[in-house]
């Protein structure tokens, strides 16, 4: 018999641990850069738009789907589901996906790690940008320091992992969240007093209609599902060491108000920066290490603790949000194989650190060089565009559609009534809608975008 299911310590510790999976690399690295991209204030809007349409409804499908069974995704599945159903694939792809995705998050992890100890050398100091840039080219196709700080990075991961979920995931995300956000509300109050905040706030937050193509409306809604951790079973997994009297809805709106709050606050600590010192807004993905160590080394002293602290602290949100993605794939052993704690999470992260290799040598092509040439993109981002772009919306749409068609009703609607005080039944139907039509349909409109079979950027030149 195994062990009996560990739960978290209270219900502000599970509030706080998944809004630590939510805001990750994804927030402060990623969102800044695909707005710059898209033109700012309608990709904002957008992006707005799909967390509370497909975000909350399918996040709440999944800690539903979680609680209900007390199991982590493929026994959850085959909890609801039945033995001999298909169902439990969708957590079979959840296992694998998390696998991908955390080998190659761990060696952008491995870079802001990297960064955090070169702060304390001042490396930015009374360099030119450019020079500033090419530290970054110089870290990017290195193959010794991408593997050694990928491998860092699993290690820690690892180690707060076999912690369990209340003394490892959940102790340390009390500390490492409330000391992210309090750090960037200081970050981005500082940067009111540069000369580009104006520019910055008009940029992000101001819908520039002739900005935008009808693409980065898809480009919004992936990004939704992996700035929220949905699609893969992370929130399932974390669901299921809840107790019953959680508030699921409340929960769920509190985690994705600050998942998206800290990803606003990362575009008004780097746009004003940007817009202060005359760069591209679309600097891509390159964006926070090439320009924000430009800053950094303009204002002495103060630059150095500045850089070190904001590193430190990209790090911390990698960790969080790591530690969801190796606790998916570790909790399968556990709670199907039942293996130890212990031994899961050490295989696991080992064999992960592995996986991660090709990702950790993708710049300098020490390993599958003639891969770019067959496929189009390097092996860490043949990986990140299977992962977001596809697997995760393809399993949320799963989920959605589990939770909205198959479930069974009753216990669906005792597991989302149990513990909260949204119990309106008009609440309740608009969630069932949103899960059967809205999040399914909008999921499937951009896979076949991605598939080519529509263009909406023509129809919406021949429609308008
Ligand atoms: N949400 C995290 C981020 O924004 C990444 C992440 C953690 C994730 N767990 C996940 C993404 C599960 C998809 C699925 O960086």
């Amino acid at each position: 018999m195994a062990e009996k299911r560990e739960h978290w310590g209270s219900r502000l510790g599970f509030i706080i641990a998944a809004a630590g999976s939510a805001v990750g690399l994804g927030n402060i690295w990623k969102f800044p850069y695909i707005t710059g991209e898209n033109g700012g204030g309608l990709f904002v809007l957008i992006y707005l738009v799909c967390i509370a349409i497909v975000g909350i409804p399918i996040m709440m499908a999944e800690i539903v789907i979680g609680r209900s069974a007390q199991k982590s995704p493929v026994g959850a599945f085959t909890t609801l589901a039945g033995e001999s159903s298909n169902w439990k694939v969708v957590g079979w792809m959840g296992v694998f996906v998390g696998f991908i995705i955390l080998s190659y998050y761990s060696v952008v992890a491995g870079w802001a790690l990297n960064y955090t100890f070169m702060s304390l050398t001042n490396f930015f100091a009374g360099k030119t940008p450019e020079e500033i840039g090419a530290v970054f080219g110089l870290l990017y196709s290195s193959s010794g320091m991408n593997v050694f700080w990928h491998g860092i990075f699993m290690a820690i991961t690892v180690g707060v992992v076999i912690g369990g979920v209340k003394g490892g995931i959940e102790k340390w995300n009390k500390i490492l969240m409330p000391a992210l956000i309090l750090i960037f509300i200081l970050l981005a109050i500082g940067s009111i007093f540069l000369g580009g905040w104006k520019d910055a706030v008009n940029f992000v937050f101001y819908p520039h209609l002739d900005k935008l193509k009808a693409s980065g409306v898809l480009e919004a809604l992936g990004h939704a599902f992996f700035t929220l951790s949905l699609g893969m079973g992370a929130m399932l997994t974390y669901g299921s060491y809840l107790e019953k009297n959680t508030d699921i809805p409340k929960a769920s709106i509190i985690i994705s108000v600050l998942d998206t709050f800290v990803a606003l606050l990362a575009c008004m600590v780097m746009f004003p920066i940007i817009f202060t010192y005359g760069f591209s807004p679309q600097a891509g993905p390159g964006l926070a290490f090439k320009t924000l160590p430009i800053i950094f080394g303009k204002i002495g002293a103060a630059g150095m603790l500045l850089s070190f602290i904001f590193f430190l602290l990209l790090v911390f949100a990698a960790l969080s949000s790591a530690v969801s993605l190796l606790e998916v794939v570790t909790s399968y052993f556990i709670d199907e194989k039942q293996w130890t704690r212990h031994k899961a999470t050490l295989i696991t992260g080992g064999i992960i650190f592995l996986f991660g290799i090709p990702s950790a040598l993708s710049g300098s092509g020490a390993l599958f060089p003639q891969w770019e040439t067959m496929y189009g993109k390097n092996f860490f981002d043949t990986f990140d565009y299977l992962a977001s772009n596809w697997m995760l919306p393809l399993g949320g749409m799963f989920i959605s559609l589990f939770v909205g068609w198959k479930m069974d009703p009753n216990l669906r609607r005792s597991e989302y009534m149990s513990g909260t005080s949204w119990t309106a039944e008009w609440l309740y139907r608009l969630w069932v809608v949103f899960l059967r039509y809205v999040a399914p349909i909008a999921v499937f409109i951009v896979i076949l975008q991605r598939v080519g079979l529509i263009d909406i950027d023509r129809i919406v030149e021949i429609l308008f």
